[in-house]
């Protein structure tokens, strides 16, 4: 009695684990099943047109429409009643690159989705060539990629055209905000002595890497005198011409002028003097 009973409840729990783990007919049908084409890298060299597919082999609902996204944005004009979908990219470019998803939606059921990835090496879209400023200013730098998956940022400062260290961000005046496809490095307090250079942001993901530079300029806090400064120095050389120039004339007219009037002058003080004391 014992033995029989015993074999035969382990292999009834053995049959509802397994019907629990594995799917039954009953879950593929009521579960979506979708294949997807393989994941697309692009190239630089190659510009052969790229096509993603998605089949829906399984469901036992009625479709409604189905349409592809990319980065969680629907891309216009794809929405169709279609269980098969293609999506072409005729001249695939890193900008293209990114997450798609096929999305199904049913009548009476939620939507279903499949993720086609498609990578790029990055290509930085967006920077500046050159930052001036003033010693004691702020200085602000950034890149902006191109590229799948996102990049990893990294700032250096490139010293005779080779990058030296890394920037970290917790180094005083340096501050890092990196984004997705995004990067910012600010300096703070610019110091004419060390700060001016080579700035290099270098994007790196999976498939490759790309990089740029900035070139920071820190002007002198005097700068925006230089002009009153100019305008100072010739009033002052033009003083010193108008000086010389006077005193050159000088010895000309001062012995026939001046000595005939200090005589005069000698002359009626030295009577006074005279006069002065007789009369008191
Ligand atoms: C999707 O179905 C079409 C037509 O049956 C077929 O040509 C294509 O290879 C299928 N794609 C995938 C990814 O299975
Ligand atoms: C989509 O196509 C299916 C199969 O042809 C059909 O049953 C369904 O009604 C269609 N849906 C819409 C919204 O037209
Ligand atoms: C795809 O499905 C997942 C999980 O159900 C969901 O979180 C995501 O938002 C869906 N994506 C799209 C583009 O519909
Ligand atoms: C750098 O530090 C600031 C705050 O000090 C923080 O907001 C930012 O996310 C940090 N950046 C990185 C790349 O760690
Ligand atoms: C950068 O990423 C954000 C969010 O991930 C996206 O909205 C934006 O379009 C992207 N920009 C570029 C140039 O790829
Ligand atoms: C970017 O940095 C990585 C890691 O340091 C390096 O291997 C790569 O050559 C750099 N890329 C460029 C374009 O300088």
């Amino acid at each position: 009695m014992s033995g029989s009973s015993l074999p035969s409840t382990l292999a009834l729990s053995l049959l509802l684990v397994s019907g629990s783990l594995l799917p039954g007919p009953g879950a593929a049908q009521n579960e979506p099943r979708i294949v997807t084409s393989e994941e697309v890298i692009i190239r630089e060299t190659s510009a052969l047109p790229v096509t993603l597919q998605c089949n829906l082999t399984s469901s036992s609902h009625t479709l409604t429409y189905s349409y592809w996204t990319k980065n969680g944005v629907e891309l216009t004009a794809t929405r169709k009643n279609a269980s098969n979908m293609e999506y072409r990219i005729n001249k695939p470019r890193a900008e293209d690159s990114g997450e798609y998803h096929c999305v199904y939606h049913f009548v009476s059921a939620p939507k279903a989705n499949a993720t086609i990835e498609v990578k790029a090496a990055p290509d930085i879209t967006g920077h500046k060539r050159s930052e001036n400023k003033n010693e004691g200013q702020d200085a602000m730098m950034y890149c902006k990629s191109v590229g799948y998956p996102h990049p990893e940022w990294i700032w250096s400062k490139k010293e005779n055209g080779m990058p030296m260290q890394e920037i970290v961000n917790t180094s005083g005046r340096f501050f890092i905000i990196n984004k997705e496809n995004y990067t910012e490095l600010s300096i703070m307090n610019l110091q004419i002595t060390e700060d001016p250079g080579e700035y290099e942001c270098n994007a790196t993901n999976s498939i490759g890497s790309a990089s740029v530079v900035t070139i920071l300029r820190v002007r002198s806090h005097l700068a925006p005198l230089w002009p009153f400064l100019g305008i100072l120095a010739e009033i002052i050389i033009l003083v010193v011409i108008i000086v010389v120039y006077e005193k050159r004339k000088r010895p000309d007219e001062v012995p026939d002028v001046f000595p005939s009037r200090l005589k005069t002058l000698l002359k009626t003080t030295n009577s006074r003097n005279n006069q002065c004391p007789l009369e008191k």
